[in-house]
């Protein structure tokens, strides 16, 4: 199947992106399906995905502590962070699994911290670093918009980056 853009959440498209210049990232071949890039431009790393349903582009930063995405792990369209263990649909934007630091989810919802199984559970120890754990909310992904022309990945990038 061709190589095309994944469509994403209108309501979650990147700020400034609107009638952003597009600018050539990447070669369409160098991101085979079920591979994730990390591209920077300027101070913006962003990361590029071919998942199931396409291409997308999004900050290459976990929306929970920020940690780079592109060097997780793509389950079709689920990625997985390198650290704490959070899982996030690039298809929707949303948190599929808390990171084992807990926190608030995107709603401000609070969920506790946990430990995978086999694993012996967390100790939190009451204190500061705990309250920002606890205070740290997973925010949604936000997504630049692309295209594909002439075999290369083009994204919309704010145009103080463009
Ligand atoms: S930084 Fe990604 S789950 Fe914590």
């Amino acid at each position: 199947m061709e190589p095309r853009p994944a469509p994403y959440p209108a309501t979650l498209r990147a700020s400034g992106t609107t009638g952003a210049p597009y600018a050539a990232l990447l070669s369409v071949e160098d991101l085979p399906p079920g591979t994730m890039r990390r591209v920077s431009h300027g101070d913006l790393d962003l990361l590029l995905a071919h998942t199931a349903l396409g291409i997308v582009a999004t900050d290459d930063r976990c929306p929970h502590m920020s940690a780079p995405l592109s060097i997780g792990e793509l389950d079709g369209c689920i990625v997985a962070c390198p650290l704490h263990e959070g899982r996030f649909d690039l298809a929707s934007g949303d948190t599929v699994q808390m990171p084992t630091t807990g926190g608030l989810d995107p709603d401000g919802v609070y969920h506790p911290t946990w430990s995978p199984v086999g694993r012996d559970p967390k100790v939190d120890p009451p204190g500061r670093k705990a309250e920002a754990r606890r205070l740290t909310r997973v925010r949604r992904l936000r997504y630049y918009p692309l295209r594909i022309v002439a075999g290369m990945i083009e994204v919309a990038l704010p145009a103080d980056l463009g």
